[in-house]
C-alpha cells in the first residue's frame, strides 16, 4: 500500500486549505482528512475522511497502521482567545495531541510530522520589532505556553530520538474559505466578511495594533515547502519564524476602502487587546528564507483584492 498523509484538524481554517493543496500534490486517495466532527461537509465529501479526536492516541494510531500513514499534519488546537476562556482544555488538547504524534514517530509508526507553532510563543518581554529567531520567549497566554513548550518537546524528540518534526511559528493567517476560530488575529478575516456583507466593522483591537500576518496561499506554500525540504536543510527543530506582512486595523481598513469607499469601522478593544499587545509587530524570518527558500508573495493590497474578489462571490454581492 502506498504511504499516506493524515491531517488532524482538517476542518479548521488552515486544515481545510492544506487538505485541498496536499490532495492536488499527492493525489486525493493519499491524503486522509480527519476532524472531531463533520462540520465542513465540502471537505468531508471531497476524499477520504475519518472522525478522529486528536486527544485519542488509539484512534490516531489505528488510522496510521490501517492506512499506512507515514506523515501527519497536526492542525487541531485551541487558539489564543479560546485558550484564555478554557485554559485546562487548551493545555489538554494542544499538548496531548502533540505527544501522541511525537510518540508515534518515536515508535517508528510514522516518519514525519508537521506541527504548527505561533507568534504566540513571544510575550511582552520579547523585542517587538523584527523579532529574532532566538530571543526571549515569555508568553502570557495559555495558547502561547502550549506552543512554547511544544517547541521544546519537538526539539527534544529530534535530538533524543531522531523524530523528523518540522514547525513554523505562523503569524495571523488571512483566508476566505473556512473561518478561523478563537484567535486574536481573527479580526483581520472578519473585517473582510463584514466589509462585503455590511460595509461596516466593529473591531475588537485598537486601530494602531500592528501584528504580523500572512495570506493563506503563502502560509500553505510555506507549509508544503518546509515539509518537502531535505531533512538536513531543516536546521531548526523547534519552530521557524515566518513573516510576510505586518499591518494595523487602520491599515487594513484603508486597503479595503480603496474597493468599498463607503466602508466604516469603529474600534472597541476587548480582552484580546492585551493578547495582541503582548505579541510582536514584525518578525525576522531570515532563517526560513535561508534554510528552505521561504518567500512570501502577497502584500496587504494584493491580499485585499483577492479576499474581496472571493467574498463577493460567496455573499453574492
Ligand atoms: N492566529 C493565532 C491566534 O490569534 C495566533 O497563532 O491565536
Amino acid at each position: 500500500m502506498s504511504s499516506k498523509i493524515l491531517i488532524i484538524g482538517a476542518c479548521g481554517q488552515i486544515g481545510t486549505e492544506l487538505t485541498i493543496k496536499l490532495r492536488e500534490i499527492y493525489g486525493v486517495s493519499n491524503v486522509i482528512a480527519s476532524d472531531i466532527n463533520t462540520r465542513n461537509l465540502d471537505l468531508v465529501n471531497s476524499g477520504p475522511f475519518e472522525i478522529i479526536d486528536a486527544k485519542n492516541y488509539n484512534a490516531i494510531h489505528d488510522c496510521c497502521v490501517q492506512n499506512n500513514v507515514k506523515t501527519i499534519y497536526l492542525m487541531a488546537a485551541l487558539l489564543s482567545a479560546t485558550g484564555e476562556k478554557y485554559p485546562m482544555e487548551a493545555w489538554d488538547l494542544n499538548m496531548n495531541s502533540l505527544f501522541h504524534v511525537l510518540n508515534l514517530a518515536k515508535d517508528n509508526v510514522i516518519d514525519r510530522i508537521f506541527w504548527p507553532s505561533s507568534i504566540a510563543v513571544f510575550g511582552p518581554t520579547t523585542p517587538i520589532d523584527n523579532t529574532p529567531q532566538h530571543t526571549i520567549c515569555e508568553p502570557t497566554t495559555v495558547y502561547g505556553i502550549t506552543k512554547q513548550v511544544g517547541e521544546r518537546w519537538c526539539e527534544y524528540y529530534w535530538e533524543k530520538y531522531g523524530v523528523d518534526v518540522r514547525s513554523i511559528r505562523y503569524p495571523g493567517i488571512i483566508s476566505h474559505k473556512a473561518m478561523p476560530g478563537g484567535g486574536t488575529t481573527d479580526y483581520a478575516v472578519e473585517i473582510y466578511h463584514e466589509a462585503v456583507k455590511k460595509a461596516s466593522y466593529n473591531c475588537f483591537l485598537a486601530e494602531d495594533t500592528e501584528l504580523p500576518m500572512v495570506f493563506m496561499e503563502d502560509a500553505i506554500r510555506a507549509t508544503v515547502h518546509i515539509m518537502q525540504a531535505p531533512s538536513d536543510a531543516i536546521e531548526i527543530r523547534s519552530a521557524y519564524n515566518l513573516a510576510a506582512i505586518s499591518f494595523t486595523p487602520k491599515d487594513i481598513y484603508h486597503s479595503i476602502k480603496k474597493h468599498i469607499p463607503d466602508f466604516t469601522i469603529n474600534y472597541n478593544p476587548d480582552f484580546r487587546q492585551s493578547i495582541a499587545d503582548s505579541w510582536p509587530s514584525s518578525i525576522d524570518d531570515s532563517k526560513a528564507r535561508e534554510d528552505w527558500n521561504w518567500k512570501h508573495e502577497f502584500d496587504l493590497d494584493q491580499m485585499t483584492a483577492e479576499m474581496l474578489k472571493h467574498l463577493k462571490v460567496k455573499y453574492n454581492s
